[in-house]
């Protein structure tokens, strides 16, 4: 009997160590110490034996249950630990870790405005241009009087604007400019002045009150339009990367004499007719001309001396031709998924 209980024992214990589920631990306790269990069936026949027997029986059948229980309780705690620490190292997150971004790249991009400005920057630059800045509220004299738009003109019409109180003005275009590079270069001399403008304008898919331009202007000895058809198609193949056929026709801008509207074969037809180019195969690009005697006068310059260009370049509407985009308002509009897209 004794070496029986013994048995018991250490076969229980060797179970219970290879055991790795609480549940099958239960089984084992149930198996061994339960009603219909290995020791207790063995227990039954204690009866049988003499009262020495029975007493060191029982002793040691004490023992046997003792030592099962706690070995037991013990490798339940031990799986359970195991199950922590697997957990732990499987879950484990670095909490300083930025959070998955919400968009492929959160680091920004650069606007297709500023992307075109850049680069006509570099393509002026690298022709001897420097590139000037000049305030977004002007005065009226910076935008209109100074390139010959005195105040009862009929051009103001044409460039309606918003007023401060102070009798200052939202500038209408990037030609205010121009007055000031006359007054910080003597000539000769090439500027750009990239910038943000504004109009009081009802808007609809190709006008909104704020659009963005670059001024250009050369003043020099004996400048004449070839060398202002020169630099605008030196520029056109270097934005559109071909070989760009222009026209220009004239136009009329109290800043410019002869002023022209520049033309551009246009690049989706090639010059056949499209919905682009409405059907005529050119589209209106830059208008430009050579600066008005009147504005150099203003600019300190003696018109019997130098003479310039001057250029406009909307930059809106060269984006909007580059990527097919037919609505102006969709710059302005904040919407993430349209800046996303460049
Ligand atoms: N400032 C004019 C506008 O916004 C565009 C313009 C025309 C600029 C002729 C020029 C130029 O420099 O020579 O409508």
């Amino acid at each position: 009997m004794k070496n029986k209980l013994t048995l018991i024992q250490k076969n229980s214990l060797e179970s219970i160590q290879k055991c790795d589920s609480s549940a099958d631990l239960e089984q084992i306790r149930i198996d061994v110490l339960g009603r219909k269990g290995e020791l207790t069936t063995i227990l039954r026949t204690l009866k049988d034996l003499s009262p020495e027997e029975k007493s060191e029986i029982g002793k040691l059948s004490n023992v046997v249950k003792t030592s099962i229980n706690e070995a037991i309780d013990n490798r339940k705690d031990e799986i359970e630990r195991e199950i922590l620490q697997k957990r732990l190292s499987e879950e484990w997150i670095d909490v300083t870790l930025d959070g998955t971004p919400e968009f492929p790249s959160d680091n920004g991009f650069v606007h297709p405005l500023s992307q075109i400005q850049h680069e006509i920057e570099d393509i002026f630059t690298s022709m001897g241009f420097s590139v000037l800045d000049g305030p977004e509220v002007e005065t009226e004299y910076y935008n209109f009087e100074a390139l010959n738009i005195p105040k009862h003109h009929p051009a103001r019409d044409m460039q309606d604007t918003f007023w401060t109180e102070d009798n200052n003005l939202l500038r209408t275009h990037t030609s205010a400019i121009q007055v000031r590079g006359m007054e910080k270069n003597s000539p000769p001399f090439r500027v750009i002045g990239p910038g943000r403008v504004f109009r009081y304008e009802a808007t609809d898919a190709s006008h909104e009150n704020t659009f963005y331009q670059v001024e250009g202007m050369m003043i020099d000895k004996e400048i004449s339009v070839a060398n202002l058809i020169f630099f605008m198609k030196t520029l056109l193949k270097e934005i559109f990367k071909c070989d760009v056929k222009i026209r220009l026709r004239p136009g009329y801008f109290p800043f410019v004499e002869p002023g022209f509207e520049l033309d551009i074969n246009c690049l989706i037809c090639g010059g056949s007719g499209c919905s682009v180019c409405k059907q005529t195969g050119w589209v209106e690009l830059l208008p430009c001309g050579l600066v008005h005697p009147n504005v150099l006068k203003q600019g300190g310059i003696n018109p019997d001396e130098w003479s310039g260009f001057a250029f406009g370049l909307g930059l809106n509407r060269l984006v909007m031709m580059g990527y097919g985009i037919n609505d102006i308002r969709h710059f302005q509009s904040g919407d993430i998924r349209f800046v996303q897209q460049f």
